[in-house]
């Protein structure tokens, strides 16, 4: 049979589940069981979830927790974050609470300006296009003042345009290069429409008043924000770290950095580090219903902005004070997307106090620096493995089948021991054949 399909999208979920299990499933019901088992049985909530993409045909769980103790800038907050990997969240806690004894968290917005541009091609001189631009300007700001009047009313809008010259770079190359606020949205949809108004515009306008050739290739915002940082810091006294896995404050201070350093020039390490501090970001950035991929991508690019990939945090140990850091771009928003329409990220935005977009920047900052620090005190003291893999210890009794009863006689067992796969699964043999 084919397994080439048209018009999949127009058959409903049964036609479209029907169709998979025939093709990929030997029409072995059981891979239906699976997918109806993750239906949610109030239909309006499943349809909704339905028509968030196409093709639809289950919902695919993360488990959806909470990171109490959060103080920042003097406010509580219990952090919401979707993630699967079982230490994250338990770090981000420990963490957390770790520095609401030493004062908490400071966070503080450095810039909000997210950019996008027309990219064209265009052959003639470059005085008669800087020429046309300079005229036309106004003109292409203006023809966007229907897109932009509701920002412009909160406060945001267009803030500059700019033509800048590429052709060194690649021949023929122009871009209109304009910069954004967005207030409280992400703004990607009215980024791009205020970029294809323009582009149109310019079109027109190249028509008439434009000698030679101007071809637009696309309109497109950029997810590299480098002018949209947020920065979060803690700090205390050496001595106030108190000991740590065993360790005297003043030694452990000074490794810490050490570690830091180290991530600031190897990019092997500073991959690593920034995935951990990811770790902590992306779980609070998909739970408020925002776009993980777009700060990904902007995040890793800033972590190359001196031309070597390096750590998103630092660290300094001066005058008997440590302090650490994190300066990120984040464009995120708490109004418009999935905010008022997924019911969880509802949830999620209300239990952060219904944060402004600002106020989410400098939340998600601090559960990335939150979870760095838990990552970089573990791996400077005991290592990674024994907080982690006690964490995972749920995750490889499901593995093996264990019962409640099991899993809770195991877990008691490994309190203080050191969880490895063979040795759970020695104690589980050990008490199923007692
Ligand atoms: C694991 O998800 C994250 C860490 O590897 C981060 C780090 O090494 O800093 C523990």
């Amino acid at each position: 049979m084919s397994k080439q399909v048209n018009g999949f999208s127009k058959l409903d979920k049964e036609g479209k589940i029907k169709w998979l299990i025939a093709n990929y499933f030997n029409n072995d019901h059981a891979f239906e069981r699976t997918l109806k088992r993750y239906w949610n049985s109030d239909a309006q909530l499943q349809q909704l979830h339905d028509e968030f993409i196409e093709n639809t045909i289950s919902n695919y769980y993360l488990p959806f927790a909470i990171a109490p103790n959060f103080l920042i800038n003097g406010e509580l907050y219990a952090v919401p974050m979707a993630i699967e990997e079982s230490s994250v969240v338990a770090a981000a806690s420990k963490a957390a609470k770790f520095w609401l004894e030493r004062g908490g968290f400071k966070a503080e917005v450095i810039s909000t300006t997210k950019i996008g541009h027309v990219h064209f091609l265009y052959e003639g001189t470059h005085q008669a296009l800087h020429d046309f631009f300079t005229n036309a300007h106004y003109s292409l700001l203006q023809a966007t003042s229907g897109i932009t009047e509701s920002m412009r009313k909160r406060g945001g809008g267009i803030k500059s345009i700019a033509l800048i010259d590429k052709t060194k770079d690649l021949d023929n190359y122009f871009q209109i290069a304009m910069k954004f606020e967005t207030k409280d949205a992400m703004g990607a949809n009215f980024i791009n429409s205020c970029l294809e108004k323009v582009a149109e515009t310019l079109l027109e306008l190249a028509g008439t008043g434009l000698e030679g050739n101007l071809q637009v290739v696309m309109s497109i915002l950029s997810n590299y924000v480098p002018e949209c940082i947020v920065r979060a810091e803690v700090s205390c006294a050496i001595e106030d770290l108190g000991n740590i896995n065993g360790i005297d404050a003043k030694v452990f201070a000074h490794k810490f950095k050490q570690a830091v350093k180290i991530a600031e020039i190897e990019p092997y390490r500073a991959v690593t580090h920034n995935k951990g501090i990811m770790n902590g970001i992306d779980a609070v950035v998909l739970a408020t219903g925002n776009d993980f991929r777009a700060v990904e991508a902007g995040v890793h690019a800033y972590a190359s902005k001196n031309g070597r990939y390096s750590s998103l945090t630092h660290a300094e140990v001066t005058n008997n004070e440590f302090k650490f850091w994190i300066e990120v771009p984040l464009a995120l928003g708490t109004v418009g997307g999935l905010t008022k329409l997924h019911p969880m990220v509802k949830l999620a935005l209300q239990m952060l106090q219904n944060p402004n977009a600002e106020d989410l920047m400098k939340i998600t900052a601090v559960a990335g620096l939150a979870q760095n620090f838990a990552a970089l005190k573990s791996l400077t003291t005991t290592g990674i493995q024994q907080g982690h893999m006690k964490m995972h210890l749920m995750n490889i009794l499901n593995q093996l089948g264990a019962s409640f009863d099991e899993k809770n006689t195991i877990a008691k067992k490994f309190e203080n021991q050191t969880v490895s796969h063979s040795a759970v699964t020695q104690e589980l043999e050990n008490l199923r054949s007692n």
